[in-house]
């Protein structure tokens, strides 16, 4: 392509450091969506004819298909997607290849193929995030009535609904499809035009292109255009938290699944075995999506890493941006469809759960409300509830089980009725605020999620 200023050959060893066609292949139906949009741009100046933008269109069209069917023969030595598809239409169809290329770079053609291709992930992506708020608004559902111990320093704090944990994670995701969402508005801006980085001389009708490959902007600044990759850092951050946000779930399910826990079981056909131990069945989706949050994390701080010391404009280190895009991209695609599939099959243990919150000290806080009901300022009801704990801790017996002279001894405050706050259904219930886990409000929040999911 650049024979002309050069006299001997591009070293065998520099075309292997340096191609990108093994793995941008893949753009090649933004590519070719592209060259298209910019050959008719360039029929409407008048730099081509009708005829010859038929013979591109149609050139270009086939090679698409021959790809699509595995069939193209990619060149290693034609380093990219670009130079390959370019290579290809010229050598089938002559001089109207050979002009396809009239008022474009590499530069800007590499900026508008990965954000056509990334603004089809990231709808994708979003999809994806929604089958997953699904499957756990649906086993929330399923499980409506299970009521587990919520923790903070994974220590016993307060009775929930199985639910309302759940429903956490669809909150989370939301944002994370918010965030997605909003990285494809800023990459929603047409590059092609900037040319390698002064635009050109040979001036095409950018709003042309604009329009018939979609773009609702065009970019304002050549320079910028073809340096910019701030969308492709966006969108890796997204992905690393919705990493992080599977990665958490991960944790919680990988407890729960445990012997110490056994409120879920995971199905078989989303749990492995051991080759060693007969009865293992371990929770290998969660502790791979655990562990390949650090791919996506990794991920993102490579290209922030690649981009920082980057002077005006393209630099060839950008084209080291694409592995990382596409592996976050395919992990957390894999993860959110395998998500989708093992919540869809997971089982809750009644029995477990209700053994665990049948732990008294879970009321503790309940019975310190209690008292400020009555009329004693928290702090101070805080200190005689903790004397309370650490009685029923030196007696080995639970809350309910001290009479109410020991109750009295305590604090005058207490009355005959403070044993109605042993009891978790009320404790649930008692929390209506906005926001918080009564069984109405979160029967209430997984209908409002339904809705909003279909
Ligand atoms: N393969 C290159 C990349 O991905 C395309 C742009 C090449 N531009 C250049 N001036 N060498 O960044």
């Amino acid at each position: 392509m650049w024979k002309g200023r050069f006299k001997t050959d591009t070293a065998q060893l520099l075309k292997d450091f340096s191609e990108s066609i093994s793995f941008d292949w893949r753009l090649y139906r933004h590519d070719i969506v592209g060259s298209i949009a910019h050959a008719t741009a360039l029929q409407a100046a008048g730099l081509i004819t009708k005829e010859e933008l038929e013979a591109i269109r149609g050139g270009l069209l086939a090679i698409r298909d021959e790809i699509d069917k595995g069939e193209f023969p990619w060149q290693r030595d034609l380093e990219d997607v670009h130079m390959n598809i370019e290579a290809e239409l010229t050598r089938r169809i002559g001089d109207p290849g050979a002009k396809l290329h009239t008022a474009r770079s590499r530069n800007d053609q590499v900026a508008l193929d990965i954000r056509l291709y990334l603004r089809d992930e990231a709808g994708e992506i979003i999809h994806l995030i929604s089958e997953v708020q699904k499957s756990l608004v649906d086993l929330g559902e399923r499980n409506a009535g299970v009521i587990i111990p919520g923790y903070t320093h994974l220590q016993r704090a307060q009775p929930v609904l199985f639910a309302h944990h759940l429903l956490a994670y669809v909150e989370m995701l939301a944002r994370d499809a918010g965030r997605v969402a909003d990285a494809r508005k800023r990459l929603d801006v047409l590059p092609l035009g900037s040319g390698a980085i002064a635009g050109s001389t040979i001036n095409l009708d950018r709003k042309l292109i604009a329009r018939e490959l979609g773009f609702p902007a065009i970019s304002q600044n050549s320079m910028d255009a073809v340096s910019d990759r701030d969308f492709a850092v966006e969108l890796l951050s997204a992905l690393a938290l919705i990493g992080v946000h599977l990665s958490r779930l991960s944790e919680d399910l990988i407890l729960w699944a445990s012997a110490e826990f056994k409120f879920v079981t995971i199905s078989d056909a989303y749990t492995t075995g051991s080759s060693l131990m007969p009865q293992k069945k371990n929770p290998d989706v969660c502790e791979l999506t655990r562990g390949k949050t650090g791919r996506l994390v990794g991920n993102l701080m490579a290209l922030l890493t690649l981009l920082k010391g980057l002077p005006m404009t393209y630099n060839r280190d950008m084209q080291e941006d694409k592995e990382p895009v596409f592996d976050s991209l395919d992990t957390v695609k894999h993860s959110l469809q395998i998500y989708a599939a093992m919540l869809r099959e997971i089982q809750v243990n009644p029995a477990p759960c209700a053994s665990a919150v049948a732990d008294w000290a879970l009321l503790a806080t309940d019975v310190a409300d209690y008292l400020v009901l009555h009329g004693v300022p928290f702090r101070k009801a805080h200190e005689i509830v903790g004397k309370t704990v650490a009685l029923c801790l030196e007696r080995s017996v639970g809350l309910a089980d001290l009479s109410l002279e020991d109750y009295k001894a305590l604090s005058p405050a207490f009355e005959d009725d403070v044993y109605g706050v042993f009891n978790v259904e009320r404790s649930i219930d008692a929390r209506t605020n906005p926001g918080a886990p009564s069984r109405a409000n979160v029967k209430a929040q997984l209908e409002r999620w339904k809705a909003e999911l279909n």
